[in-house]
C-alpha cells in the first residue's frame, strides 16, 4: 500500500502550476459521447477519476487515445452499449453523467447509482426529476437506474435544490432533445459553464450557463473539435491553503482568479496577502499574524464545500476561535476524528465546526478518509511538528495530479513510499 511521508514545519515557497479541473473533466468526457466525430480534449488532469470515467466510456465502445498525459482524444462513433459497468461506476460519483449522456446518445441508459466520497446521503432525485421532465420513463432495480428516453423532448425543469450534478445531467440530456428546455435554479459552478462551453463549441445551443436559468434548444447533432478544460479551482484553493497554513509565499499559476474570489476574500479577511495577476495569484503569509474568522460553505459563487476541509486545517493554525459552517453537505466533518490524531482542536456539532486554533499540530499516522479530507491531512502534515504518514492515497489520487512532485517543487519534504 502506498503512503505519503511528510516532514512538517517548512514554509512553502516557489511556484505551483494548477492542472485542469477534475469536476469539469468528469463531465466533459462523457459529454463527448454526444458528439459525432473526434473530440480532442486538452488540459485533462492526470488523475484516477479521469482514468475511471475513460474506462467507463471505453466499455461502452468509445475509442480513447492519450497522445500525451493531459490530452484525450475520444471517438464515440462506435458506441453501442447503454449499460454502465457496476464495478466501474462504484468507483466514482461522476458515473451518473453517463445517464444524461446515454439518454441523448442512445435513447436508453442503465447506470448503477453512483459511488464516490461519502458525506451523508447523496440523493439523485433532482437528476431523475429532470429526465422525467424531458419525457423519460425511469425505473430502478437492485443494480441499475433504468431510463427509457424514446420520447425525449425539451421541457421545463425547476430544481428544488441547487445541484451541480443535476444541472450538468439535465444539460447533457437536453442538448440533443428536440425542442426547447428551460432549467431553473441551476448550479453556477465554473465546471457547469465549462461543460456548456464545450458542448456549444461542438454545435450545441445552450445559453445562460453560470446563471440561475439555462435555456437549451436541442440540436440534431454535434460535430467534433478541440477544447481545453478550465483550471481546477479546488486544486488552486488547496495550494492557497497550504501556502497560508505553512506561512509561506507561493505563486499559484494557470488559474482563473475570478473563480477564486470567495476564497481570496476569506484569505484576505484572515490577513493573508493575496496579489492577483491575469492567470496567477501570489499567496503570502510569512510577514504578519493571521486572524480567526467565520466561514460558511455555499454553492458557487459562495465559498466551496470542497475547500472546507483545507480551510479547517488552515484555521487550526491561527490563534483564536474560528467557526466553519457546512452549508452543502449534511455530514462532511467525519474526517475531523482522523485529524484529532494530529492534536487538532475542533468541536463539531451537526454542520458547525468550532476550531480552537493556534496550538501546534503533531505528526501522526492518518488515513485519507475521502478526497478533500485527504488534502486537509496533507496540509496538516505540512504544518505539523515531526513526520506524518498518510495512507489510503487512492482518495487523494482521485483528484490531485502529481501532488508529491508539486509539493516538492515548493519546498516540502515529502515522499511517496510503497510499504
Ligand atoms: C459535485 O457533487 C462535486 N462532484 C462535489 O465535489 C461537490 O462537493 C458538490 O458538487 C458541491 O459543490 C462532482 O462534480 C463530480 P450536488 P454533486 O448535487 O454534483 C443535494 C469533490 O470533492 N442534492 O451539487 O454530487 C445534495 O445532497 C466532490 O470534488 C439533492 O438533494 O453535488 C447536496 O446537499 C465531492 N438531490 C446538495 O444537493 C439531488 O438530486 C449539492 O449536491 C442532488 C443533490
Amino acid at each position: 500500500m502506498d503512503k505519503i511521508l511528510i516532514k512538517g514545519g517548512i514554509p512553502l515557497k516557489g511556484e505551483v502550476h494548477i492542472s485542469g479541473a477534475k469536476n469539469a473533466a468528469v463531465a466533459i468526457i462523457p459529454a463527448a459521447l454526444l458528439v459525432e466525430g473526434k473530440c480532442t480534449i486538452e488540459n485533462v488532469p492526470d488523475i484516477s477519476d479521469v482514468d475511471s470515467i475513460l474506462a467507463m466510456i471505453r466499455s461502452l465502445g468509445a475509442r480513447v487515445e492519450k497522445p500525451d498525459i493531459n490530452t484525450v482524444v475520444i471517438d464515440a462513433e462506435n458506441v453501442s452499449g447503454c449499460t454502465a459497468q457496476p464495478e466501474l461506476a462504484a468507483k466514482m460519483r461522476a458515473s451518473y453523467y453517463l445517464m444524461g449522456a446515454l439518454i441523448g446518445r442512445m435513447g436508453e441508459a442503465h447506470v448503477p447509482p453512483p459511488g464516490g466520497c461519502n458525506f451523508g446521503t447523496r440523493p439523485i432525485d433532482q437528476h431523475l426529476k429532470s429526465f422525467e421532465c424531458l419525457g423519460c420513463m425511469i425505473d430502478t432495480d437492485d443494480t441499475f437506474v433504468n431510463i427509457n428516453a424514446d420520447d425525449l423532448s425539451g421541457g421545463n425543469v425547476y430544481f428544488d435544490v441547487v445541484s451541480v450534478g443535476a444541472t450538468i445531467n439535465a444539460i447533457l440530456a437536453a442538448t440533443l432533445a428536440p425542442g426547447k428546455t428551460i432549467l431553473e435554479n441551476c448550479a453556477k459552478e465554473p465546471h457547469v459553464v465549462d461543460l456548456a462551453n464545450f458542448l456549444n463549441s461542438m454545435g450545441a445551443n445552450i445559453k445562460g450557463a453560470g446563471t440561475d436559468i439555462i435555456k437549451i434548444v436541442g440540436v440534431s447533432s454535434l460535430r467534433g473539435g478541440t477544447y481545453s478544460i478550465i483550471p481546477d479551482q479546488i486544486e488552486a484553493g488547496t495550494y492557497m491553503a497550504a501556502a497560508a497554513a505553512t506561512r509561506g509565499d507561493v505563486i499559484i499559476k494557470n488559474i482563473i482568479p475570478k473563480h477564486l474570489e470567495s476564497i481570496t476574500a476569506k484569505f484576505e479577511e484572515m490577513g493573508v496577502t493575496i496579489e492577483e495577476y491575469d492567470e496567477a495569484v501570489r499567496v503570502k503569509a510569512d510577514d504578519k499574524p493571521l486572524k480567526s474568522i467565520r466561514v460558511k460553505t455555499l454553492p458557487y459563487p459562495g465559498f466551496p464545500t470542497d475547500l472546507q476541509p483545507p480551510m479547517v486545517v488552515l484555521l487550526a493554525t491561527v490563534s483564536g476561535t474560528s467557526v466553519v459552517t457546512e452549508g452543502v453537505w449534511d455530514s462532511r466533518f467525519q474526517y475531523i476524528s482522523e485529524l484529532e490524531k494530529m492534536d487538532i482542536n475542533v468541536d463539531v456539532k451537526g454542520t458547525v465546526a468550532t476550531i480552537k486554533g493556534g496550538t501546534p499540530l503533531k505528526g501522526a499516522s492518518v488515513s485519507a478518509t475521502d478526497l478533500r479530507a485527504g488534502a486537509s491531512m496533507v496540509i496538516a502534515a505540512l504544518c505539523a511538528e515531526g513526520t506524518t504518514e498518510i495512507d489510503c492515497l487512492r482518495h487523494i489520487d482521485r483528484g490531485y495530479e502529481h501532488i508529491v512532485d508539486k509539493l516538492i517543487a515548493i519546498g516540502a519534504q515529502v515522499e511517496r513510499i510503497n510499504d
